[in-house]
């Protein structure tokens, strides 16, 4: 028996349940086209309202996306990020198997800001490089990060650097300790540069984050505001009391 109408638990949570299952098994695979909900009202014996209800359900939790006219499909797995190490890009995809890459827009040494002073802990005016680069995974598109960089501490950045690991160079070729960070994430619909650079639709979930990334010694060396695809992340934090 696929469901149980005798138990408390709701039609359409079970229902829910039980696509989720497949989905998780990889009985349904990101791209797969759902059966109808026709279909389904007739192999739970339930009305086409219960389905909707639990279908609904699963769009919102992003396991599932309707295309208008074609059906409802099984999304991408979201990447699961935990929120406790200072991880960065590369690492993270590295971490997952996956082949991280960058595609470098915008690199330049400019006059810093009276706000990316302020929290860079430098002069205004001190130079900072200020760079835009679309991070992809396998050459998927998974975020926009715009970074601001102190020039004087992070020394030597070059077009051909930033285009790989930035954190790999710090530790690594400057011998700098890459010691915490503070991070703030907010949720936003993607505008039109994120849509385009992206390649995802206009006014798609989208996860702002603004990291301020500290030395051991506590001096601050960048600011990196990303804009991640909520359709492909989610982050994960343990809690403990
Ligand atoms: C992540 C962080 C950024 C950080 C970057 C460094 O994407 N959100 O704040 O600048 O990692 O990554 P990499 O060392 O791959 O350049």
């Amino acid at each position: 028996m696929l469901i149980d109408k005798n138990s408390p638990l709701p039609i359409y949570h079970q229902i829910e349940e039980y696509i989720k299952d497949r989905i998780e098994k990889g009985e349904l695979k990101p791209g797969n086209v759902l059966p109808s909900e026709r279909e389904y009202s007739q192999l739970f014996q339930v009305s086409r309202m219960t389905i909707r209800q639990a279908i609904n359900k699963l769009v919102n939790d992003g396991y599932l996306y309707r295309k208008k006219g074609s059906g409802t499909f099984v999304a991408e797995k979201k990447f699961e990020q935990a929120l406790q190490g200072l991880t960065s890009f590369t690492e993270d995809m590295k971490a997952r198997g996956l082949t991280p890459s960058s595609k470098l827009l915008h690199f330049e040494i400019i006059p810093a800001s009276p706000q990316v002073a302020a929290t860079l802990q430098v002069a205004e005016n001190t130079p900072v490089y200020e760079m835009k680069r679309i991070r992809l995974a396998d050459e998927i598109p998974m975020a926009l990060e715009t970074c601001y960089i102190s020039a004087n501490l992070v020394k030597g950045l070059t077009e051909e650097i930033v285009s790989h690991s930035i954190y790999r160079y710090i530790e690594e070729k400057l011998q700098l300790e890459i010691g915490e960070a503070t991070q703030i994430i907010e949720s936003s619909l993607a505008n039109e540069t994120e849509t385009e650079l992206l390649k995802i639709k206009k006014g798609s979930p989208i996860l702002l984050i603004e990291r301020c990334t500290f030395l051991t010694n506590g001096t601050p060396f960048e600011i990196v505001r990303s804009s991640y695809r909520a359709d492909r992340y989610k982050f994960i934090s343990h809690l403990k009391r």
